[in-house]
């Protein structure tokens, strides 16, 4: 990276000034390079929830939350999801480019031979109640599996790198669908090479030995857009959770059990399960007639109740995914004959509410993708606790492209934040006799 342009910064208490290189980056806001401020001044940059700080320079996922713009290696998504499968945009993901027919061919058979897990994971299910949350069957999971490939672990070494992001993107549908086989007490369906990613997928989860299960396809789609809008999207808290981890050198599959477990909650990606709950509680209140006092609810501040599956930290306009997920849900609603189901009017009611409201308008709280991809989920009939199991299956992809990205940044470091402390000066200790 070259300045051109530097950065003064002065100080009211004799500290004296210094100067910092600002860089520039194909698209997007300039950054002020600070990692010599602390050297250079003795003083640390404060930014809790990191509103102003770039964590990293990178090359895969760029968004323009004014412009409501989502560019997967420089693809605007509404292209990708018109023009592409999943399994297209998870090699676009890692490799940079979109594949030839031959290169896709060669991805999607990797990814097929390795969908299986270990005979002996499916132990790991009997340790759990049966009402276990599936993404707490989820974490554990996922990092179990560092346990059985011990013989591809050397993060530094680039063909290990490679064939555990096959082996994760692979096996996250496998484990999705046996953790929601297990709460529903029905047998685990084996993944079949005959079927596409998400035909796969369906098939583990809604199938039985008893009968042959053919995915409707327009369902499969449906499922494949969710997949695809969800695969990554810059340095979100799990995509940070999951570089941090690797910053210290944890094996990929212990870095991906982190980013699921930040994924979990309902102001990242459990906000679509927290949605369909907040839409499930009104409906039981009176649904459409009782919205207002919902809304009411939401805009007193001292009611903590928040419009889930609105508002996000970049997007100040509309989420590009929203759009996308939109149509989606309207497909799959019309397909399964739902535009009429109480609950789905309810959340078009309240959508549209939200839409003309000044209190969410004032405030950029557009519906963000989570919103739809809960009401199309829920359509699926897939259970609202797998909603956020199903986003960390969609996500693998982003946080190993990002994991991958790190790890070969020869500047990287293992990532230490420091703090602005404000607790007690030293203190002797009284021994407790004298307490
Ligand atoms: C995802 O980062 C990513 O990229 C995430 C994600 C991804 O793909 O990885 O896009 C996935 O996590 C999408 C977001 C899903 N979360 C939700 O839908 C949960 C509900 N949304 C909120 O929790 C909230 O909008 C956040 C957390 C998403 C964003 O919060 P910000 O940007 O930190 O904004 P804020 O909390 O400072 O809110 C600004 C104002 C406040 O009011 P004032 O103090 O200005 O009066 O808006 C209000 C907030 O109270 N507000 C909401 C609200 N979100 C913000 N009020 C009611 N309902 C909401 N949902």
């Amino acid at each position: 990276m070259s300045a051109q342009v530097k950065a003064t910064i002065s100080f009211s208490d004799g500290t004296p000034s210094a100067e910092f290189p600002v860089y520039k980056g194909t698209m997007g806001p300039d950054v002020v390079d600070i990692r010599k401020l602390y050297g250079q001044t003795g003083k640390f940059t404060f930014d809790p929830g990191f509103l102003s700080t770039a964590s990293c320079e990178s090359r895969i996922t760029y968004i323009d939350g004014d412009k409501g713009e989502l560019l997967y290696r420089g693809y605007p998504i509404e292209q990708l999801a018109e023009n592409c499968d999943y399994l297209e945009t998870c090699y676009l993901l890692l490799n940079g480019e979109l594949p030839n027919p031959a290169q896709k061919a060669d991805f999607v058979g990797r990814v097929t031979n390795h969908t299986m897990v270990h005979e002996q994971m499916t132990r790991f299910f009997q340790g759990f109640r049966r009402d276990a949350h599936p993404m707490a069957v989820l974490v554990g999971c996922v990092g179990a599996l560092s346990a059985f490939y011990h013989d591809s672990l050397d993060i530094n070494n680039p063909e290990h790198r490679f064939i555990s992001a096959i082996r994760l993107i692979a096996k996250m549908p496998t484990l999705v669908a046996m953790a929601y086989k297990y709460s529903a007490g029905q047998p685990f369906m084996y993944p079949r090479n005959d079927l596409s990613y998400s035909g796969n997928f369906l098939r583990m989860m809604f199938g039985t030995p008893c009968a042959d299960y053919v995915a409707n396809p327009v369902l499969e789609r449906a499922l494949d857009r969710i997949l695809i809008l969800h695969a990554d999207h810059e340095q979100n808290a799990s995509t940070s959770t999951v570089r941090l981890a690797g910053s210290s050198g944890a094996n990929p599959f212990a870095c991906i059990a982190a980013g699921i477990a930040t994924l979990w909650g309902p102001a990242h990606g459990g906000a679509n399960e927290a949605c369909l709950v907040m839409l499930d509680d009104i409906q039981k209140q009176g649904g459409v007639a009782k919205l207002g006092e919902f809304i009411a609810k939401v805009k007193d501040k001292n009611s903590d109740v928040k419009l889930m599956g609105f508002g996000h930290r970049v997007y100040k306009n509309y989420d590009p995914r929203a759009k996308l997920m939109r149509e989606t849900c309207h497909e799959v609603l019309a397909e399964l004959g739902l535009h009429d189901d109480p609950l789905f009017k309810l959340a078009m009611a309240l959508e549209k509410v939200a839409l003309e409201d000044e209190y969410f308008v004032s405030r950029k709280l557009y519906p963000n993708v989570d919103f739809y991809s809960g009401i199309v989920q829920k359509a699926m009939g897939i259970p609202v606790d797998m909603f956020t199991c199903i986003f960390a299956l969609a996500r693998t992809v982003g946080w190993i492209a990002q994991w991958t990205e790190m790890i070969s940044d020869a500047d990287q470091k293992i990532g230490r934040p420091r703090q602005l402390f404000n607790g007690a000066t030293p203190r002797n200790v009284t021994p407790i006799a004298k307490r």
